[in-house]
């Protein structure tokens, strides 16, 4: 019997898909520009205003949660979305569900803002919502869970891609620790107090923090890589079965490097000395990732020349592998002796956040915008370039600012005089600080600049008259 196309034709959800990608562009020119923000506060102070929600404390908590769970968690949500409808040649098994997820999740982004604007935190890093927030954060990740696992549960391929098993650890493990570390017994609407005390509390606290971190901004990521960068580049993954074991070694290895961020602390010296071995550790299959990346260019790397779409991914990964080589070496307890608590972490955490997350996924939304909205192409690749370099030198000044205040603050600090006096003052190291925060703020400015590029050049693509029609895809393409 002849079977035409249609016989085999799955059409997917791409509305929400599209959602979230447009999502994801303005909370990270939110986000970012809370970051500016705070960047211009710590060379001008008075921009505090002197009021409670305009002030540094406040603001902070509001540009990590927007980076983290607004720009980078839609990006996650969008091209997961995308990339488990193709690979597994089935649509998402609701697509009521997957509104109410879309809405759902901007709203609880919308409230959590305004609740630390008003001053309701948990003061933990990273998980600052209070109870009831984190109630409905649950709910809304185990829909999200839902929609992913039930679209592999329908999937018409023998086989889970790569890159959905790099999805799906991301969030397992982001359910089990947030739901962990949010264990609180309320007194009040907005105020509840851990259940774990002291050094208990911490340990779960950067357990958590870490797995941020870990599953988050690294695994997550990763599952994009897998699929974006082969696409791109138009060659298989360089090693299949590299990615296995980078897989299962990322995965088994991330879980237990917490401790790092609490050495010198009240924390058993063992837990501190098992947190900076697993972390030395964890250098071995970050690089594995990242060499897979890279080398599924082999053969291909002219075509760096030409497409700054594949350039944005190539450098995402060197600043991947430049940051997982700095974070065991600064987890090596003399070392972060030195670095903790000054500008290197920030230099380290940046070097991740813009270098790798944010590059990443600005390289794989111009991959999917053309796509998802049926364009040919971006309506600038010319826009394309100059986010590239707005980009790459937005983050390389910032980080390398970081890393000469970081040293410079760090060296002062321990600095001591012959009658084991302090050197300088705390107040000599933020004099010294201070051109370094120019710069930072120049970096991060460029950087933003470049996003409002992204969503001008996204804009004008979305403005061509080419009529939307739902794409009728075969297996082969995925
Ligand atoms: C234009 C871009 C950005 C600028 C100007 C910027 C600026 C800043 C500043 C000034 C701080 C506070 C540093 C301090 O307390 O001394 C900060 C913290 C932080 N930012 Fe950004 N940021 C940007 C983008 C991002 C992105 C895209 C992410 C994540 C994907 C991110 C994640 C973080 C995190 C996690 C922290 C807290 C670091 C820590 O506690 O050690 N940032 N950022
Ligand atoms: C092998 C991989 C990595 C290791 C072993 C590692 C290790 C570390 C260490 C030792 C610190 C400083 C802790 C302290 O002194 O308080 C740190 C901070 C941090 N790292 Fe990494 N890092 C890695 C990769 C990454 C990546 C890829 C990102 C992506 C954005 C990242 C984001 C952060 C953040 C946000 C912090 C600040 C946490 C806080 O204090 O609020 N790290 N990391």
């Amino acid at each position: 019997m002849m079977h035409t196309t249609t016989d085999h034709a799955v059409t997917y959800n791409y509305k929400v898909v599209r959602q979230f990608t447009i999502a994801t562009l303005i909370w990270g020119v939110l986000g970012m520009s809370m970051g500016v923000v705070l960047a211009a506060q710590l060379v001008w102070p008075e921009l505090n205003l002197g009021l409670p929600w305009t002030s540094f404390g406040r603001i902070r908590p509001i540009h990590t949660n927007l980076v983290i769970f607004a720009f980078g968690g839609c990006a996650l949500i969008s091209t997961s979305f995308y990339i488990v409808q193709r690979t597994c040649y089935a649509r998402l098994p609701s697509d009521t569900a997957a509104a109410l997820f879309f809405w759902g999740w901007q709203a609880m982004l919308i409230v959590t803002v305004a609740s630390y604007s008003l001053g309701y935190t948990t003061t933990k890093e990273y998980a600052e919502m209070e109870w009831p927030l984190a109630i409905v954060l649950t709910v809304l990740w185990l829909l999200y869970m839902g929609l992913f696992f039930g679209t592999i549960m329908r999937r018409k391929t023998s086989h889970i891609y790569v890159a959905n098993w790099f999805y799906g650890a991301f969030m397992i493990v982001t359910a089990m620790v947030h739901i962990i570390n949010h264990a609180a017994i309320p007194v009040s609407l907005m105020k509840s107090y851990p259940i774990y005390a002291g050094a208990t509390d911490a340990m779960v606290q950067w357990w958590f923090g870490h797995s941020v971190v870990g599953f988050i901004l690294s695994v997550g990521f990763l599952g994009m890589m897998y699929y974006f960068v082969p696409k791109q580049v138009e060659r298989p993954i360089y090693s299949y079965r590299l990615s296995i074991v980078h897989f299962w070694a990322i995965i088994s290895i991330y879980i237990w490097a917490g401790p790092h961020h609490l050495h010198y602390t009240a924390l058993p010296d063992w837990a501190q000395s098992l947190g900076m071995v697993m972390s030395v550790i964890l250098l071995a299959p970050s690089w594995g990732g990242m060499i897979n990346g890279m080398m599924t260019l082999s053969g291909a790397w002219h075509k760096l020349r030409s497409d700054p779409i594949l350039r944005f991914l190539v450098v995402s990964l060197a600043f991947y592998g430049m940051s997982t080589f700095e974070g065991p070496m600064m987890a090596i307890k003399t070392v972060n002796s030195l670095s903790h608590y000054t500008d290197w972490t920030i230099g380290h955490v940046h070097a991740g956040a813009l270098g790798w997350v944010a590059m990443i996924s600005v390289g794989s939304l111009y991959h999917m915008l053309p796509k998802l909205w049926n364009r040919k192409d971006m309506y600038s690749i010319g826009l394309i370039n100059v986010h590239f370099w707005l980009a790459t030198i937005g983050t390389v000044v910032y980080i390398a600012s970081m890393w000469v205040n970081g040293i410079t603050q760090g060296l002062m600090w321990r600095a001591i005089n012959d009658d084991g006096t302090l050197s300088y003052s705390f107040v000599e190291t933020l004099q010294a600080s201070h051109a370094g925060y120019i710069a930072r703020l120049i970096g991060g400015s460029l950087f933003v600049c470049g996003m409002l590029v992204m969503l001008l050049n996204t804009w004008l693509t979305l403005r061509q008259s080419t009529p939307y029609t739902t794409p009728v895809i075969q297996p082969a393409e995925v």
